[in-house]
């Protein structure tokens, strides 16, 4: 595929488009729908989602026919069987293309021989498997956390560690910019949350001291994660800590996009800042790097496991991972800790700069430092919407992030590269999506370039 196949928006279509309303508004309108009849008022976000869908501007609507890879087989859920369509993908959270690897499939096929393809109750109640202790096992070392309890996924996990551990008479502290996971897991513990500034720990210590001034006697989890879902940047991780432990709070760090993924070892954040082992709460997701369903929680302390398995609504009382779901992350682990891992991860992160430079060369702007996650800047809903339709069309695969996945206004390509892009694909991606943001920008009379920064990165 080359930049000369896109196909621009021309005048007249952005007409249709504007007259009918397709580019404009934001789920965030349909959040709170009023009326007797709760499924009923379901009804105005289907009718709007529909009208973007039939213009071309629904950009949720696709699945996979086949395995992800950098070049995937991509249908529309709408649309004929078997019209799904070849395209260059830059949507995969399979990090390290472990999702491919002969040793993921091996050990899925041994373990569906063995043990079948369910497991049969709660982790509690005999969900456990010789393969889940295994895991938990080889997780703590990795993590160098000595108990780790496992969860069906890895909202689960991120949810279930903080209403099983704050209550209502306690304070959550929770990034602004942290994952709905966490936000909805602070909110249904406590009313007492407060979000702090995008990674500004000035905000998280004045917010610390307020609340010990004139409250010794609760609880405060402060939560943030490893590598930012959607800014891809990394939070001060020794600093946070340090200043739980001035304030007698407790930390929580989600590593769900950089565990495995970055780091010595496949450690993450935590190991390229020097903190194995000395946060006291970590969680995670196996969706990302670990080609699995499921997710986890690590601590220093037998007593929070026990906590989490009789108070954490996610696992107490949610099937178990599967063995084959077990076999899988075990399998990924052992390659992520071993020397393939070190190969893997040099891949991607040299993917990750030279997407981001041929992105630069484009005139595009990229948020955060190089990892898997590669979000180029776009801040206006309908340039996103535009170009995603334009690259959709044109077979490439990319998410157009907005609301609620992102603020209002902070629109974005969410890019995530793959150790297994080839150097050619993603400057022949990088030059296809740039052209497509400028010609979305161009046909709306929006320059992208000159977006503003998002408020949280003034000094970007
Ligand atoms: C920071 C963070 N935590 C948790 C999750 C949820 O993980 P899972 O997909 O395993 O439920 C995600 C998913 O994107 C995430 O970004």
């Amino acid at each position: 595929m080359h930049e000369e196949t896109i196909v621009l928006e021309r005048t007249a279509d952005i007409a249709v488009l504007q007259a009918c309303g397709a580019l404009r508004g934001s789920v965030a309108q349909f959040a709170q729908p009023r009326g007797a009849n709760l499924m009923r008022r379901t009804e105005a976000l289907d009718a709007w989602c529909h009208l973007r869908a039939t213009h071309g501007l629904w950009q949720y609507g696709r699945a996979h026919d086949g395995a992800p890879n950098p070049q995937s087989r991509v249908g529309d859920a709408d649309a004929a069987p078997g019209s799904a369509a070849d395209g260059m993908d830059f949507t995969s959270r399979d990090y390290l293309s472990l999702a491919s690897h002969p040793a993921l499939r091996e050990a899925a096929r041994a373990a569906l021989a063995e043990a079948g393809p369910h497991g049969t109750g709660p982790a509690l109640l005999l969900g456990d498997s010789a393969l889940s202790l295994a895991l938990e096992a080889a997780l703590a070392e990795l993590l160098q956390l000595r108990h780790v309890t496992l969860f069906p996924t890895g909202w689960g996990a991120a949810f279930g560690v903080i209403t099983a551990l704050a209550n209502a008479r306690d304070y959550v502290l929770v990034d602004q910019l942290a994952h709905a996971s966490l936000r909805q897991g602070a909110q249904a513990a406590t009313r007492n949350v407060a979000l702090h500034r995008h990674l500004d720990t000035g905000h998280v210590r004045e917010l610390l001291a307020a609340i010990r001034a004139r409250d010794v006697e609760n609880g405060i989890l402060v939560v943030t994660e490893g590598l930012f879902g959607m800014d891809a940047d990394v939070p001060d991780l020794p600093l946070m800590q340090h200043l739980c432990r001035e304030y007698n709070a407790t930390l929580l760090v989600d590593v769900a996009h950089d565990l495995g993924a970055l780091g010595p070892g496949g450690t993450g954040s935590l190991g390229q800042q020097a903190m194995l082992g000395k946060v006291d709460l970590v969680t995670g997701s196996f969706a990302k790097t670990f080609a699995s369903n499921g997710g986890f929680v690590a601590s220093g302390s037998h007593a929070v496991k026990r906590q989490l398995q009789l108070f954490a609504g996610p696992h107490l009382c949610s099937n178990a991972l599967s063995p084959v779901q077990a076999a899988c992350v075990l399998a990924a682990l052992r390659i992520v800790a071993g020397e393939e891992g070190d190969t893997l991860r040099e891949a991607l992160l040299r993917n990750a700069v030279a997407l981001r430079a041929s992105l630069a060369e484009t005139g595009m702007r990229c948020l955060g430092v190089p990892s898997a996650i590669v979000p180029l800047w776009i801040g206006n809903e309908q340039v996103a919407r535009l170009a995603g339709r334009t690259l959709a069309r044109a077979g490439m695969l990319v998410d157009a992030v907005e609301y609620p996945g992102v603020p209002l206004g902070a629109a974005r390509l969410r890019l995530q590269v793959m150790a297994g892009h080839r150097p050619a694909q993603l400057r022949e991606g990088a030059r296809t999506i740039g052209a497509a943001v400028s010609g979305a920008g161009a046909a709306l009379g929006i320059e992208p370039a000159r977006q503003p920064w998002p408020r949280w990165r003034a000094h970007g």
